[in-house]
């Protein structure tokens, strides 16, 4: 028999948590997971959610995605600038795409991706590493942006672009974050202030995207080249906006983390150097960066909406019930990884825990179930390699001594500048 609904804290505050969850997410989702482990409701006023942190309660939300879920609150399928493309759509339209872009992920093409990558990490190493101070935040972001426009948008020579494209895609985030926490969403068509911002910044991206399809140049492009015009740059846009600022992110925490731990970024320097190949890395490299998302995952919450009755963890729960997802709170799980909060990338070697990420509801760094990112080994890669590029040659150390603290947005970005000071190694 099914049970009702599970534990979780009590309020009388209309709101219930939702001033706190606005205040303070990350906080306030660790403490529920951790008094009502597993799987918990969320009194958020006239709503209830419901957080599943219990490798099988995220299971229960993530696989069975098809007949049972939609993406939930946050992710608006009527979105006009990426709402028809893989990250918000649905159903047959979603499988179709699935499927066409899965070549454009496979080993062959990311043999050629290496190259390009390696290329612009060079590019970007040369442009911001002069021994003095920079900010690992500000390089990883113009990283991951010059890779993507370069492989998946075949724009080699980006000096002008590329503050353009990464100012409108900053832009069009924090829009998508203020109305994700918002009660107030105008449909987009209103021309409301809190849409004109949007149109503007959605304009950049469309016409730096469109003339891209007279003379598709990439894999990526090649395939929704295919797709009706009218929905070719949604699908296009999504790749950017998916993959840019997660990255990005990715790699400037990684660098910190570095930067704090000098021993760690030595034998990630001495591995590439004996690796000799400039297009591999090594088992250490890799668990460094698995290490890192594990502690700071970009996408830091995950949401669904159940669109018929859907039992999590024996709860029968209503369609139309919204459940959350927080790779932030799952990582940091004890019974999970011995001293959760440590950064000690020696964890993923000792055991079959690399083997273990890439098949079970632990680490949710890159999602889980059909939804799962397609773009995980190419992010994998791109931060892998730049780690081995960077501390070969240089040495990393902090500017300042505190450690920055996160700031949960659409992604998870540091509050503050990643401050580093770098010099030859
Ligand atoms: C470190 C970097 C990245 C992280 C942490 C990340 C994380 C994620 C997560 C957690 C999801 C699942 C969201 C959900 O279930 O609702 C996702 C989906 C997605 N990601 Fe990534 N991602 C990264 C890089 C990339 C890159 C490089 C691309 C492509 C260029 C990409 C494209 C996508 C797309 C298209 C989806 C939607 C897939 C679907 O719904 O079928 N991501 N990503």
């Amino acid at each position: 028999m099914s049970l009702k609904c599970p534990y979780g804290p009590v309020t009388r505050a209309p709101w219930g948590l939702l001033p706190q969850f606005h205040r303070d997410p990350l906080g306030l989702l660790e403490d529920v997971g951790n008094r009502y482990p597993g799987f918990a409701s969320l009194p958020f006023g006239p709503w209830t959610l419901y957080l599943a942190t219990e490798d099988t309660a995220v299971e229960d939300v993530l696989r069975p995605h098809k007949d049972h879920f939609r993406k939930g609150p946050g992710m608006e399928a009527q979105n006009p600038l990426i709402g028809r493309g893989l990250l918000l759509s649905e159903g047959d339209l979603w499988r179709e795409q699935r499927k066409a872009i899965a070549p454009v992920f496979q080993p062959d093409p990311m043999k050629a991706y290496r190259i390009a990558i390696a290329e612009r990490i060079g590019a970007a190493v040369s442009r911001f590493f002069t021994p003095g101070q920079l900010d690992a935040g500000e390089f990883g972001r113009y990283l991951a942006l010059i890779v993507t426009m370069d492989v998946f948008f075949g724009v080699a020579s980006v000096a002008e672009s590329v503050g353009r494209v990464d100012k409108a895609t900053a832009q069009v985030m924090e829009h998508f974050h203020r109305r994700a926490r918002s009660a107030y969403r105008p449909p987009y068509h209103w021309p409301k202030v809190f849409n004109r911002a949007f149109h503007q910044a959605s304009g950049v991206l469309t016409d730096f995207i469109e003339p891209l399809f007279d003379e598709p140049s990439t894999p990526l492009l090649k395939v929704l080249a295919n797709s009706p015009v009218e929905r070719r740059a949604e699908e296009a846009l999504t790749f950017l906006i998916a993959g840019h600022e997660t990255t990005g992110n990715a790699l400037a925490w990684t660098l910190r983390l570095l930067a704090e731990y000098p021993d760690i970024a030595d034998r990630v320097g001495d591995e590439a150097l004996h690796q000799g190949d400039p297009f591999q890395s090594g088992a250490y490299t890799q668990a460094v960066c698995l290490e890192a998302l594990r502690l700071f995952p970009p996408v830091w919450l995950i949401s669904r909406t159940a669109i018929q009755e859907v039992e999590v963890q024996g709860y029968a729960l209503p369609a139309g019930s919204d459940f959350l997802v927080s790779p932030w709170v799952t990582h940091r799980r004890p019974g999970y990884y011995s001293e959760p909060t440590t950064f000690r990338p020696e964890r993923w070697i000792r055991s079959r825990e690399v083997v273990r990420s890439r098949t079970d509801y632990r680490f949710l760094a890159f999602g889980g179930g059909p939804r799962r990112c397609p773009g995980e080994e190419f992010a994998l890669t791109e931060m892998m390699l730049a780690i081995s590029f960077i501390c070969r040659e240089w040495n990393l150390r902090p500017l300042t001594t505190s450690f920055p603290s996160p700031h949960p947005g659409m992604t998870l970005a540091p509050h503050d500048d990643l401050g580093l000071v770098v010099t030859r190694r």
